[in-house]
């Protein structure tokens, strides 16, 4: 009996001294989002999302078939909402996406592909705690369907093609300053000033 309550404070105070230290080696540190992240950091907030995703979500598929006409929508529905952050090839390379802490992720890579129909369907959802990921539920079965719709923009995006980018980019939203500039060019082009 008196050894258990020995071992115990001693782990107990192993512990104390754990969180003490971490203090004092934090303190003053400073936390940017501009460092990458540390050694197993992400694994561990990976391996996290896995742990508590809800059950029916892991082996969940998509109830949609991947009709020209769902992907197309999804395709544009990305363009508008997801490229500024994920970029239109979903490879996260543009400055939204890497100027986050984490980092938008390849979503062509294993990583994200290895995932569950029903784990991407979860994240688009419900967005990811404590990074840029929002959730886009509107809690209809509209918002669903389309959420869906991005679950196969999502498995479609290692086979992307040129064209696909293309008409992406016409839909992608465009800053005040682009839009006046493209009126400046389309007055020019009709003669005016
Ligand atoms: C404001 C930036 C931002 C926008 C806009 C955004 N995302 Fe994300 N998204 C992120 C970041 C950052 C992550 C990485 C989170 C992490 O590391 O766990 C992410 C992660 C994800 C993931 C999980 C990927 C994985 O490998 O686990 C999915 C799925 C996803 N986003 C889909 C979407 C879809 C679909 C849209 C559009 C409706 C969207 N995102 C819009 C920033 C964004």
């Amino acid at each position: 009996m008196r050894t258990r309550w020995i071992i115990g404070l001693v782990v107990l105070g192993l512990v104390v001294l754990g969180v003490v230290a971490i203090g004092v080696a934090t303190r003053g540190i400073g936390l940017s989002a501009r460092r990458s992240p540390w050694p197993g950091e992400a694994s561990l907030a990976r391996a996290m999302r896995w742990w508590t995703l809800p059950s029916r979500y892991r082996t969940l598929t998509n109830p949609l078939g991947a009709s020209p006409d769902t992907l197309r929508a999804g395709l544009a529905h990305w363009a508008e909402h997801c490229a500024t952050c994920h970029g239109n090839d979903g490879r996260g390379l543009v400055a939204e996406g890497r100027s986050l802490f984490p980092p938008a992720p390849d979503m062509r890579a294993e990583t994200t592909q290895r995932q569950s129909d029903g784990a991407l369907f979860y994240a688009i959802e419900q967005g990811v705690p404590f990074t840029g990921m929002p959730a886009w539920s509107t809690g209809t079965p509209d918002g669903e369907r389309e959420s869906w719709e991005l679950v196969l923009v999502i498995r479609h995006l290692p086979r992307l093609t040129s064209e696909e980018i293309a008409e992406m980019e016409t839909l992608n939203p465009k800053s005040p300053a682009q839009v006046e500039r493209e009126r400046q060019i389309e007055d020019f082009l009709k003669g005016g000033r």
